[in-house]
This record gives structure tokens, C-alpha cells and sequence, in this order.
């Protein structure tokens, strides 16, 4: 918890406002070590989507109040409570009432990071708006709190979020890949933007509980972000699309594994990431990653753009450097 003494109280400011990016996994985290702390099984590795992501703006308020995208969240939903409860985990109860205000460019809750950018874009927000100080690392580990791929939203570009133990105590902290890697494309291939009906939290503890294939899952995630590492550092994109790809599926051979079976990729999401199969056999080198939404998720370089704009006319694009 930090520790919010009265100097803290001094340097309270009218109103902060922080932006933080969303992020896609290359590497997937899916499982929980400690639920209580949220910290994942296995590490994971991202890219950060530049200028898709939310800002967050806090102020004082009489009572404590959310705003997502404008609209006043009711204190019973499940949301309100999930926020609320992160603060009060992190910050006490000895604290201002708060107004917090999220706006996203991106969908809410769709596998499209949105929750990952806003507990990281709210953390920021507090962090100047409290005055404590926090360094990077405290400020990735608080976000990871509220939401474990929040932590690595508070950075921009390529981002790895690895469980560690310091001094007897497991922690986990996201740190910055130093790549830039300006050929590099993603785009977003939108199937459905409604709010996923099973959380990742709860997808999460119910794969670990049934599916037989989740020890494996450990064992492959841990070999695999060491090899999509090397692969980003020596800047192989085929590597790096092949292997993110062959994780994403894997992740998803392991939900599906689960009895009865835990399924997030949709009819259109499936008939895209076979579309792009066949991209691939014309000689394009296109790739996709997908997390727990249907939404579909291209990797490409530059020079590969008129493909995916005569595929799919329709996608997001995103430069991420
Ligand atoms: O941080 P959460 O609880 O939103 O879970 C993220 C899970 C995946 O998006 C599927 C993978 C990841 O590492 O981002």
C-alpha cells in the first residue's frame, strides 16, 4: 500500500490527467500465481498501440465517482467496484474522495486492452494528483493491481511484465524492450465490439482449474517469450510473427481445453485469421494475434500496406513507433 502521509496531502493539485496506450501480448500472460496480488503464472511480453488508449482525469470530489467515456457508473456495478476496490487496496482508506474520468478511443472490454490503458492511465493520473512520487516500476506494479497487463501500459513500445522474487517476496513489474522497431505495423481487425461475457480473471482461474492442457501452457509461455524476445532484439520479423502467432493459438488451444470449453474467437474472427493464411501463401507476410475477445489482431511491416488495405479496408491501422 502506499504510504499517503500528510506531505502527500500537501501537494494534492485541482485536477491531473495522464494517457496511457493499450497494449497487444506477442507473449501472452494467461493464469494467475496469486490472485490476491495479481500477479501471473508466466511472463509476458507486449507492444504498446501508440495513440489508442485512454485518458484518465482526477479530481476532488464530495463523493467518490467514476465516468467512463463520459457516462456516470453506478456505485453497484461491477466495474465501479473493481476500480474502487483496487484503490482502496493500494491507497488505504485514508484519502480524498475522488472523480475519476476515463475516456478510451479503443472498445470497452472486447480483448482490445481497454482496461489494461485505463487502470495504467489512472494510476499515472493519481500518482501526480497525490504527489507520491512513485518511480516507474511502483507506478507498472500498482497498475498491475487493478488489471496484470495494466502494468505494461505504462510504457510505450516493446514491454515485458516477468514475475520475480525480490527479497523472499514474489512481484511482478513491467520493464521497456529498448527496440524501435518504425517499419512495424499492427492493425485491428474488429469482429464485435460488445463486452465480453466471461472476464479474463475469471477465464483465467477457470482454464487453470479444467483445462488439462494448462500445465503445458506454463512450460510452452515461458520458452516462448524467451524466443519472441530474441526475435524482437535481433529484429526477425518472420520469427516474431511466426512465434507470436503459434503463442496466441496455443493460449487459445489451452482456454479451449477447458471443460466445458472456454471460447473467445468468434465464426468472423476464425474466417479472418484464415483469410490471412492465404494472404500468406501469396507470399505476404502477415500474422495475427488474438486475446480474449474475437477481435482479430494483424502484425505487418510498412511495406506490406497495400495488402492489408485491399484484405481489409476496414481495419485499424497502428504505427507503434
Ligand atoms: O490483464 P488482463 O486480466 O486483462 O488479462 C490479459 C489477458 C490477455 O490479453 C489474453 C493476454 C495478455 O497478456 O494481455
Amino acid at each position: 500500500m502506499v504510504n499517503l502521509n500528510k506531505q502527500n496531502h500537501h501537494a494534492i493539485i485541482e485536477q491531473s490527467k495522464a494517457f496511457c496506450p493499450s497494449n497487444i501480448a506477442l507473449a501472452k500472460y494467461w493464469g494467475k500465481q496469486h490472485i490476491e496480488l495479481n500477479i501471473p503464472t508466466n511472463p509476458s511480453l507486449s507492444i504498446s498501440l501508440n495513440q489508442l488508449g485512454t485518458e484518465a482525469k482526477i479530481s476532488q470530489a464530495e463523493n467518490d465517482q467514476l465516468l467512463i467515456n463520459s457516462k456516470k457508473i453506478p456505485q453497484k456495478s461491477v466495474i465501479y467496484q473493481r476500480v474502487f476496490n483496487w484503490i482502496r487496496k493500494t491507497l488505504g482508506n485514508q484519502r480524498p474522495k475522488l472523480s475519476i474520468s476515463t475516456t478510451s478511443n479503443i472498445p470497452i472490454a472486447a480483448g482490445l486492452a481497454s482496461s489494461a490503458s485505463a487502470f495504467a492511465a489512472i494510476t499515472v493520473a493519481l500518482n501526480s494528483f497525490l504527489g507520491l512520487n512513485l518511480d516507474l516500476k511502483y507506478q507498472s506494479a500498482m497498475a498491475r493491481l487493478g488489471s496484470a497487463s495494466a502494468a505494461r501500459s505504462i510504457y510505450s513500445g516493446f514491454v515485458s511484465l516477468v514475475p520475480q522474487t525480490i527479497n523472499k517476496q514474489t512481484t511482478c513489474f513491467a520493464e521497456p524492450i529498448d527496440i524501435v522497431w518504425k517499419e512495424l505495423r499492427l492493425a485491428i481487425i474488429l469482429v464485435n465490439d460488445k463486452q465480453k461475457a466471461i472476464s479474463s480473471t475469471q477465464g483465467m482461474q477457470y482454464t487453470k482449474k479444467t483445462s488439462p492442457l494448462f500445465k503445458s501452457w506454463q512450460t510452452f509461455a515461458k520458452a516462448s517469450f524467451k524466443q519472441i524476445l530474441t526475435a524482437i532484439t535481433t529484429k526477425n520479423f518472420t520469427q516474431m510473427g511466426e512465434l507470436s502467432e503459434h503463442n496466441a493459438f496455443t493460449m487459445h488451444a489451452t482456454m479451449l481445453a477447458a471443460n466445458p470449453p472456454l471460447i473467445y474467437i468468434q465464426p468472423e474472427s476464425l474466417a479472418i485469421i484464415q483469410q490471412v493464411q492465404q494472404i500468406r501463401k501469396l507470399g505476404n507476410e502477415v500474422y495475427c494475434t488474438i486475446d480474449a475477445g474475437p477481435n482479430v489482431k494483424l502484425l505487418y511491416q510498412a511495406k506490406d500496406k497495400n495488402t492489408i488495405k485491399i484484405h481489409f479496408p476496414k481495419a485499424q491501422i497502428i504505427q507503434p513507433f
